[in-house]
């Protein structure tokens, strides 16, 4: 018997992914950046236990039993056995049980699909004991999970060839490069999201031209003056940036027919706030990006972190009698705004 167990945290992208060239491959039709949290706070922990006396391969996710049949693990189990075959036939043989846990919301607009697949990736290839490149395994159980494989600011290069072989996630530079870099994460709404990831993706690449043109002629350039904005550490260049990529995202949802609406009011007086904030100093200090759903992530510098939060608890102030709810994270969409 073998038990192993991972944690992987999750990734913010600043410049997004939204689109597929390959479905089943999951070749994405741009390339994209993110940071990884290098914080537990916000993470999957799966364990897997191989052993000759089960009987069938198992799957549970947050406590509910699953499918093992789903396409997404099979390709993510299929390619990890395959780097591992000759390594430890015992192992290879025996059937497995996966357990895997979020310790925040699941397919909210937060990532989980990206920390979700990471962890299994890493799990499996420790139980197979396999080194090396992983991250395109990952990218088979969800593309963003690739990103999610490294630490730090991480660029997933689309890659060109059709086999994907370089469709892989690199380290552009790790978490100190920046320390003073924060990521605050108000929850909106933490229910499940209506169109998932993957198929509001794939309404937008069969429907939107704003959505080649941004893959064609924004991202390539954006994508360079981000990273040079990182290297130099130039928070107004990379907010700005930053919150121009989520809002492109966000307008290539809406030329998408049915159209894809993540952001909701509260997600936009958010982003109203974080405007309004910023040019009370002639310059960027908060950065907003939202993913597909209506939960806002901020990029922050820590010197402002906790002048940025009190103006946040004026907007959205916490309810006076339900403390404890409050304490242990009240959608803010529950709250009541002030207009002011
Ligand atoms: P999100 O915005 O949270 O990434 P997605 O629509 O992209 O939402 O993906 C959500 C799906 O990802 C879930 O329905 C589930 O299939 C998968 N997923 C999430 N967490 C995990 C996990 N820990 N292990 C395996 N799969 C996961
Ligand atoms: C808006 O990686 O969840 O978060 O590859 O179909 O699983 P699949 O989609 P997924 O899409 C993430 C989209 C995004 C932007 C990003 O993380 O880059
Ligand atoms: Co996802």
């Amino acid at each position: 018997m073998k038990i192993v167990t991972c944690i992987a945290p999750v990734n913010i992208a600043v410049m997004k992914y939204w689109g597929k060239r390959d479905e089943d491959l999951i070749l994405p039709i741009n390339d994209s950046l993110s940071a990884t949290l290098n914080t537990n706070f916000m993470c999957a922990k799966t364990t897997i236990l191989a052993s000759p006396d089960l009987k069938e391969n198992k799957f549970w996710l947050n406590g509910k039993e699953e499918s093992f049949e789903g396409k997404r693990l099979q390709n993510c189990l299929r390619e990890v056995q395959r780097r591992a075959k000759d390594m430890n036939p015992d192992v290879l043989g025996w059937k497995i049980a996966i357990c895997s846990e979020n310790n925040f919301p699941t397919a909210a607009g937060l990532a989980s699909s990206a920390a979700g697949y990471a962890c299994l990736v890493s799990a499996l290839a420790k139980l197979y004991n396999i080194e090396g490149e992983i991250s395109d395994i990952a990218r088979l159980g969800s593309g963003s999970a690739c990103r999610s494989i490294y630490g730090g600011w991480v660029r997933w290069h689309k890659g060109e060839l059709s086999c994907g072989e370089d469709s892989v996630a690199r380290q552009v530079v790790p978490s100190s490069h920046w320390p003073e870099m924060r990521v605050l994460i108000l929850v909106v709404n933490d229910k499940k999201k209506k169109d998932s990831s993957t198929s509001g993706m794939q309404r937008s690449v069969d429907t939107s031209d704003l959505l080649l043109y941004r893959s064609d002629k924004i991202v390539p350039k954006r994508m360079e003056e981000m990273i040079t904005s990182i290297k130099n550490k130039d928070f107004h260049n990379f907010a700005k940036l930053t919150m121009q990529d989520s809002n492109q995202f966000h307008a290539t949802c809406l030329d998408t027919y049915p159209p894809c609406v993540y952001m909701n009011d509260v997600s936009h007086s958010i982003s109203g706030l974080v405007h309004k904030y910023n040019e009370l100093f002639d310059e960027n200090r908060v950065a907003y990006t939202f993913d597909a759903g209506p939960n806002a992530c901020l990029y922050i510098l820590e010197k402002d972190v906790e002048e940025f939060l009190s103006v946040v608890n004026y907007v959205f102030p916490p309810p006076e009698v339900d403390q404890v709810e409050y304490l242990t994270g009240m959608p803010l969409e529950n709250r009541k705004i002030k207009n002011d």
